[in-house]
């Protein structure tokens, strides 16, 4: 049993060690793939959420100082459930009011530091505000993420933007990414007189229905997994809210026709499908034209028009 208890944290040895477990439980007894199962069961959380990864992602998050961004503040959002989260606002490079403060979900690895390149985009060059929340259990925030807690932290940062002096008499544009368009789809089916813009980057229809092609050895766990993201079920729900679909035609993680499929359910009378060729999971956002279409996108929603 010892083997099974020092369990590795380490998604990649994580992973390894199931597919390793998995040739290994075809040979086995029923006993032991039920103990596996059990395993991965309680384990699931650090395959969904590996917060963890990249190595010291816990500790160091680069600040926007790093990057000669210079109109930022940190916010320390605290949640009903007290939890705090060490988020960054960015502030638009435009004097006038820039009407539009994006908020940006980020996907499932990693911490908001690693994503200021994308972020400087929206506030230098597009010049609109962007709010980077860091998630309950991620970079310097308290807690551990699931899919409950993410909620409460979304809901709490929107409800941040919607008050604080800079951003309160802009419009508020949702930008998630994979883990974070799920994330996002939720946060506007609760708040849909509050946001005017949906952007989903490489997102997929829900966690069950990605577990068995995203991690294969663990596709006993899929009925199982109690962390839903129903965001097939959840999508036709948003009525009037404009969607930007980006989807990443090499997605080696999400297979592809997953954002095609949540564009067909889509009811929004303005949903926006464009597709990079030759985009991965994470590296759609270097394809030439991934910004253009985001500020086109923007732009039209800040004017209230298509
Ligand atoms: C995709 O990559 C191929 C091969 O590198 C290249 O020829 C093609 O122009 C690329 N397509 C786009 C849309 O960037
Ligand atoms: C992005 O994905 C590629 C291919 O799957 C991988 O090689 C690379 O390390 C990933 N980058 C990050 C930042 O996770």
């Amino acid at each position: 049993m010892s083997q099974f208890l020092s369990f590795p944290t380490d998604i990649q040895s994580l992973v390894r060690f199931i597919y390793n477990s998995l040739r290994f439980v075809t040979v086995a007894s029923t006993t032991v793939a039920f103990l596996l199962s059990t395993l991965l069961y309680f384990k699931q959380n650090s395959l969904i959420y590996p917060s963890y990864l990249p190595e010291g992602a816990r500790t160091k998050v680069p600040r926007p100082d790093e990057y000669e961004i210079s109109d930022w503040e940190e916010v320390t959002l605290t949640t009903p459930d007290k939890e705090k989260l060490n988020s960054y606002l960015l502030y638009s490079s435009k004097k006038e009011n820039p009407g539009v403060t994006v908020l940006f979900l980020h996907g499932n690895a990693g911490n908001i530091g690693h994503r200021l390149p994308i972020a400087r985009i929206f506030s230098e060059q597009m010049g609109f505000n962007i709010f980077m929340l860091s998630y309950r259990g991620y970079g310097l925030s308290t807690g551990r993420p699931c899919e409950k807690g993410l909620l409460i932290d979304a809901q709490t940062a929107l409800e941040y933007l919607l008050k604080t002096e800079r951003t309160k008499d802009t419009k508020i544009v949702l930008y998630g990414q994979s883990l974070g368009g799920a994330l996002s789809i939720q946060l506007v089916n609760k708040n849909q007189d509050k946001i005017s813009g949906l952007i989903l980057e490489n997102t997929f229809r829900s966690m069950r229905i990605l577990i068995p092609t995203a991690f294969p050895p663990a596709r006993y766990l899929a009925k199982m997994c109690h962390q839903v993201w129903p965001s097939e079920t959840t999508l036709p729900k948003i009525k009037e809210c404009p969607v930007l679909f980006l989807s990443g035609g090499k997605d080696e993680l999400v297979p592809p026709d997953h954002m095609r499929v949540l564009h067909e359910v889509c009811v929004s009378p303005v949903k926006i499908f464009k597709e990079f060729p030759n985009g991965t999971h994470n590296d759609t956002v270097g394809e030439e034209g991934y910004f253009d279409t985001i500020q086109a996108f923007i732009q039209q929603v800040k004017k209230g028009k298509f």
